[in-house]
């Protein structure tokens, strides 16, 4: 038995969900332990693309067993459409999992979403909308509903008339705003439970009778290290605990169970959303890479902002994770540039550091010191061993892995499944 978190070791879209199917196929059990429909998993099948945001990426292999952890946020409606997707292609999902104690999303939660973005005006978060930090926001305040409250709906509808109480009273006295039509809300979970009843389970008494019986554990990360809550760059950041960290708490096992800690880097850098960023390429280099990579969000089609490769944040990743292996991702992407650069540390009035800083202020202030490499052929798609790789790709890789001291095991030449060069197995 072997248990590998996959976590995103910079904002998110680092390309996770390849590496979860690909790793899968060795796992007994994945499980989404953080964040919620916010997240987009992109896993291509035979040329088929499927975008998932709430079922682990391993829902494509039969047999195995897929948990939706509790740490994550549910929105059932998010669910029974992602469901029908899968189903509608022949994907077998008879092997999810939600555990009970992961949080509902409610309608509330969105429309609050939307107003407070609204409020902070220009210093808005540039969220998903999707009710992500409302519904943590009732977790911490013990105020929210859990998917275990769908069981007895008389539960559900009794703890959802108080709820519904409070939240109105808000919306109608504070943002003057009409009120969600309790009613309408208990019709529609009310069919969301009848669908979802089947998946309902313990996940954490689930999840640790595989590990008695020694199936190896996946755990997939949603997001990435600087959109975790505490680590990353705060408040442009997501309300839960992306980093592997957040297995712990998002799952329910203790730190010794963690064997392996697998960060995911894009070959370069891209965010979505508000917030410094010392790498951003504003410029046609940053547009080629974006067209080149359809660089727009998996969940919301935006743009996202692009530039090269950060060390600094690689770095604090490690740290922050205890990364034990690298997967580089979108090696092909990167290709065809004269040069590349790599950021190594930030200049800061004369002075230069490679620690990221507490306060993301500063991002704004920091300067890229840049080191330059020969860029490669884009053609690598096709490239199974590492040795056949051109002589300047290796030696990109060689970089991160003397920047970050830790190795790559793992290198995305392509977005299909069989596009990526396996230098270690992690199962
Ligand atoms: P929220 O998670 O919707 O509250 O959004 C908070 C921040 O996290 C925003 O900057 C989002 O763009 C970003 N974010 C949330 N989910 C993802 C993701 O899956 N990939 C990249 N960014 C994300």
């Amino acid at each position: 038995m072997s248990t590998t978190v996959i976590t995103g070791a910079q904002w998110g879209d680092e390309g996770k969900g390849r590496f979860v199917d690909f790793l899968a196929r060795q796992a007994g059990c994945v499980v989404r332990y953080q964040g919620g429909d916010n997240a987009g998993h992109t896993v291509i099948i035979d040329s088929e693309e499927f975008k998932l945001h709430l079922v682990p990426s391993g829902i494509f292999y039969p047999h195995k067993i897929n948990i939706i952890g509790n740490g994550v946020v549910v929105n059932p409606a998010a669910l029974l459409k992602e469901l029908r997707m899968l189903e509608s292609s022949g994907i077998d999902v008879s092997g999810l999992r939600i555990c009970a104690r992961a949080h509902l999303i409610l309608p509330w939660h969105m429309k609050f979403d939307e107003l407070s973005e609204l409020g902070r005006g220009n210093a808005d978060i540039g969220t998903t909308k999707k009710g992500i930090g409302p519904a943590y926001m009732d977790k911490a305040e013990r105020s929210g509903i859990r998917v275990g409250d769908l069981i007895d709906f008389d539960v559900f509808v009794r703890k959802l008339t108080l709820y519904a109480k409070a939240k109105n009273d808000i919306l109608e006295k504070i943002y003057g705003e009409p009120g969600i039509d309790v009613n309408k809300v208990i019709e529609d979970y009310k069919y969301y439970a009848s669908v979802m009843m089947p998946y309902i389970t313990d996940g954490i008494a689930l999840l640790h009778e595989l590990i008695s019986k020694g199936e190896n554990i996946l755990f997939e990360g949603a997001q990435g290290t600087l959109l975790d809550l505490n680590i990353g760059t705060y408040p442009y950041v997501t309300s839960s605990h992306p980093i592997a960290g957040g297995v712990c708490v998002g799952a329910g096992v203790g730190p010794k169970l963690i064997d392996n800690v697998l960060g995911i880097v894009k070959a370069y850098t891209t965010r979505v959303g508000k917030g410094p960023f010392v790498t951003e390429l504003r410029d046609g280099t940053g547009d080629a890479i974006r067209e080149k990579g359809h660089e727009y969000g998996a969940t919301t089609g935006r743009a996202r902002r692009c530039g090269w490769l950060d060390a600094v944040i690689l770095k604090y990743a490690v740290r922050v994770n205890g990364l034990t292996h690298l997967a580089v991702t979108r090696m092909d992407i990167l290709g065809g540039f004269d040069t590349v650069k790599i950021c190594t540390g930030y200049r800061y009035r004369g002075e230069v550091t490679d620690v990221f800083p507490a306060r993301w202020e500063l991002l704004n202030e920091y300067e890229p010191v840049y080191e330059e490499l020969k860029g490669w052929d884009d053609n690598i798609s096709h490239i199974k061993r590492f040795e056949d790789l051109p002589e300047n790709a290796q030696k990109y890789i060689g970089r991160i892995e003397e920047l970050s001291g830790v190795p790559v095991a793992m290198i995305g030449v392509g977005a299909r499944r069989d596009q990526a060069i396996v230098r270690m197995e992690m199962f």
